[in-house]
């Protein structure tokens, strides 16, 4: 079986992307498909769910023209995660749009049960703040368009699931979801790993729409329509696209945190501990191998969006941005919240600040700010993971800004840890190739241990005696932001 080869998809938000990875752990093909979003009115994003079905089989039909199909063992597949679909069990065609995880059509349903003060009981349950990025106030909101009575949906009509339950519906035909992804959906205790009834009532969701959770390694569905793959190749490996980066970079122990650089960014680290108090961070299920391992998870809704818009500002590309940054700020600092703040303060109305501004401010110190401000954020959220878990070592780093080696030494310094930036682009994609070689008896766990993990390391520099000050000056912009939001505060 030496020249079997694995496929693996990452469906993400704006594309679609397979690649084959060989035994040696290299990617051996790679295709990628555009999908799109909608943003009918603020605050909802919708996506077509039979696009996004038509987008991975074009990948893979692309992916698998560069090499001899019928060598593919097993199929992995990363999804983004949050996002909802509803469909008929019956002709398998979707009712309405797939509601994105950035659609907050929910938020009215959460604030209320936030009103009525069950936080707490939610966040103990199923590890989450109360939040209508997560699932389960958008399947209310699809069942309230279209099953308002439930009825439908207590009769076992109607198929509800995030996008790795649409895909294997499609690929396979089985109603399943992996238990990451659905620890994602705000319906599932994470201790027990089953829907729990308080959830399911307090967002009127019947159970019967929903579907069964299985392992990482544990779908093993049949592609019955997944050209050219033939049926006898299954699906044995499902993660959520953030949880699969982590796996790809073995951050597989307390300790290790996975930092994913791009518009947005998300910061994920195992834990063996049990939940503490809120710290600002999600708890979640990471994967689930033999047992469940569980991970504290942070994301930070603008680090390279912070470029981006100094770039609109400016008339200049993010990548001329950061090239124009300058070795100080002068004193500037930006707090970038242009859609508020996420983890660890989670503040949806605090709005973006600049300090420190004089006459000699240009675009080389504000594009330092900028640079500081991603790394500045990432180090609050590890710190916040550390002290709700374990002592952090090396950030593992990944995604497309990670190339930039600046930010990289920036991000070493600010922290005060190692900086380890992956040389592979595809690392969800080939976090899923791993489970499904796992699952497919291809790999052990030691196997995928000593594969080869191509990346540049950063050490934080001792003789960088600004930055403790600059640390301050950063929080210090941030509290005069979140006060001058909330002034009775
Ligand atoms: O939580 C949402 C995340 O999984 C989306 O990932 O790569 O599609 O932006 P991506």
């Amino acid at each position: 079986m030496s020249d079997a080869l694995l496929l693996a998809i990452d469906q993400g938000t704006s594309a679609t992307k397979a690649v084959v990875v060989d035994l040696g752990g290299r990617v051996v093909a790679r295709a990628s498909v555009p999908v799109a979003q909608v943003f009918p009115q603020p605050g909802w994003a919708e996506q077509d769910a039979l696009e996004i079905w038509r987008s991975v089989q074009e990948s893979v039909r692309l992916a698998l023209s560069e090499v001899d199909p019928t060598r593919v063992a097993a199929v992995g597949l990363s999804t983004q995660r949050e996002s909802m679909v509803l469909w008929d069990r019956a002709t398998g065609e979707p009712l309405g749009p797939l509601l994105g995880w950035q659609d907050t059509r929910g938020a009215a349903l959460c604030a209320r049960l936030r009103d009525e003060g069950r936080s707490d009981r939610v966040r103990a349950l199923t590890g989450l703040p109360l939040d209508a990025m997560f699932s389960a106030s958008k399947a209310s909101a699809l069942l309230d368009v279209f099953d308002p009575e439930r009825a439908r949906s207590r009769r076992g009509e109607l198929c509800l699931g995030t996008v790795d339950s649409w895909l294997l519906w499609r690929i396979g035909g089985e109603h399943l979801i992996e238990a990451g992804n659905a620890s994602r959906t705000q319906l599932l205790d994470i201790t027990t790993r089953t829907w729990d009834p308080t959830l399911l009532a307090l967002f009127d969701v019947p159970v019967e729409a929903l579907p069964r959770v299985v392992a990482s390694a544990g779908a093993d569905v049949a592609c019955r329509d997944l050209a050219p793959l033939s049926p006898d190749v299954g699906v044995t490996g499902v993660l959520g696209d953030s949880h699969a980066a982590l796996f790809a970079h073995a951050g597989w122990r307390p300790g290790q945190v996975k930092v994913t650089y791009g518009t947005g960014s998300s910061v994920m680290a195992v834990t063996h501990r049990p939940a503490s108090a809120d710290t600002g961070v999600a708890r979640t299920i990471a994967w689930e191998l033999d047992e469940p391992a569980y991970a504290l998870e942070g994301n930070i809704r603008s680090s390279g969006a912070t470029l981006t818009w100094l770039g609109a500002l400016f008339g200049r590309t993010p990548a001329e941005v950061a090239a124009a940054a300058g070795p100080t700020s002068d004193g500037v600092v930006l707090v970038p919240a242009f859609t508020g703040l996420g983890a660890p303060w989670w503040d949806d109305q605090v709005r973006a600040t600049i300090t420190g501004v004089s006459a000699g401010t240009r675009l080389e110190h504000l594009a330092r700010a900028g640079l500081e401000a991603i790394a500045f954020q990432i180090e609050d959220v590890v710190a916040a993971a550390e002290a709700a878990g374990d002592a952090i070592g090396t950030i593992l780093a990944d995604g497309g800004p990670t190339t930039n080696a600046d930010l990289m030494q920036l991000q070493a310094d600010t922290s005060g840890r190692h900086v380890a930036a992956s040389h592979v682009a595809e690392l969800s994609a080939l976090g899923a190739a791993h489970v499904a070689g796992l699952g497919a008896g291809l790999w052990t766990l030691a196997d995928l241990e000593a594969l080869p993990r191509p990346s540049t390391a950063y050490a934080p520099r001792s003789d960088d005696p600004g930055r403790t000050e600059r640390r301050h000056r950063w929080h210090a912009a941030v509290s005069s932001a979140l006060s001058s939001t909330h002034p009775q505060d």
